[in-house]
């Protein structure tokens, strides 16, 4: 990365602003960090600030190449579905407008495979294909599936106003655990993550892709799914799909292997991201 970039991280106190802004600061990047708490490793400069207040993002963009929005209400049911909805959606929006009022050159935003509608969607909801890939239709209906949908269609309406571009990069779980036992914890329940098809990331792998994210020459809004390449389960996913998931027919990967539920293919090709650490590295 070229020396002394300036990137704002909003949520940057938070458990994967954290590995950003090491993944980022290790890249010879400035960083500024936003966040209302502060941050746990005393990183610097952090500014202690409401994102959903838009006069102080516009004073943190000024001078920033690009931003990395990751600060959120991670779930629905954490706090009301209207302020987890609205939230949201507002400091997506502020962010964005920030950005672009700064000239900021790239938005990198936290989306999610909730986006996709099923992990807290209806319980009989099937895909119709898997592993999902980016084409795969949207079909949000709790408020922070919607709040994340919508976050994605902000990021097309900014991105065609100009000269600023926006990565939209949907996350599955996000593994903090470098031991991956939490992981092993749910091994032997597999109908307690079918609704999320077995997909996780790694933090560290997370980090790389909002990195990528920020380096690469990319025009528009580009939309990525990031996500290890293989389950968080032993089973062959075939085998998961027929004994969870009995109505869904249209399985694109043939082979015998835990194949991950949602495919990176496009971030491999375009951004070179690959998932580094997976949970066969660790655990027999
Ligand atoms: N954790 C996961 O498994 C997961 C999965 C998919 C997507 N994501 C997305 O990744 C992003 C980061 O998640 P995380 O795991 O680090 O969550 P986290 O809760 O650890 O971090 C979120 C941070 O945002 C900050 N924040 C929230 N509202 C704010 C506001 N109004 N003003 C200022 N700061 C505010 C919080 O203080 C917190 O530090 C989120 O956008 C989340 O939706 C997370």
């Amino acid at each position: 990365m070229e020396a002394a970039l300036k990137v704002v991280v909003t949520g940057g106190s938070g458990l994967l602003g954290v590995a950003v802004i090491r993944e980022l600061v290790g890249a010879g990047a400035t960083v500024l960090s936003l966040d209302r708490k502060p941050h746990p490793d005393g990183h610097r400069p952090t500014w202690t600030c409401d994102l959903r207040d838009a006069a102080q993002l516009y004073q943190a963009c000024v001078g920033a190449d690009s931003v990395v929005h990751l600060a959120a209400h991670i779930a629905p049911n954490l706090t009301s579905d209207t302020s987890t909805f609205n939230e949201n959606v507002s400091m997506t929006y502020n962010v964005l407008k920030a950005a672009q009022d700064n000239r900021v050159r790239r938005v990198v935003l936290a989306s999610s495979v909730a986006a996709y509608g099923y992990i807290y969607g209806p319980t009989d909801l099937l895909p119709h294909f898997l592993p999902l890939t980016e084409e795969h239709p949207l079909a949000a209906s709790d408020p922070y599936g919607l709040s994340k949908q919508i976050g994605e269609l902000l990021g097309d309406a900014f991105a065609r106003r100009g000269a600023m571009s926006v990565v939209s990069l949907r996350l599955p779980g996000i593994n903090y655990d470098p031991t991956f036992e939490r992981i092993q914890s749910f091994m032997s329940d597999p109908a307690y993550r079918k609704s999320g098809f077995w997909t996780y990331v790694d933090a560290r792998d997370a980090a790389r892709a909002f990195r990528l994210s920020v380096e690469k020459t990319l025009e528009g809004h580009r939309i990525y799914n990031i996500a290890a390449p293989s389950s968080n389960m032993r089973e062959p996913t075939v085998d998961l799909v027929r004994r969870f998931l009995p109505g869904l027919s249209d399985i694109r990967e043939i082979s015998d292997k835990n194949w991950s539920g949602m495919s990176s293919a496009r971030a491999a090709s375009e951004l070179g991201f690959v998932a580094e650490h997976v949970w066969e590295q660790i655990l027999r």
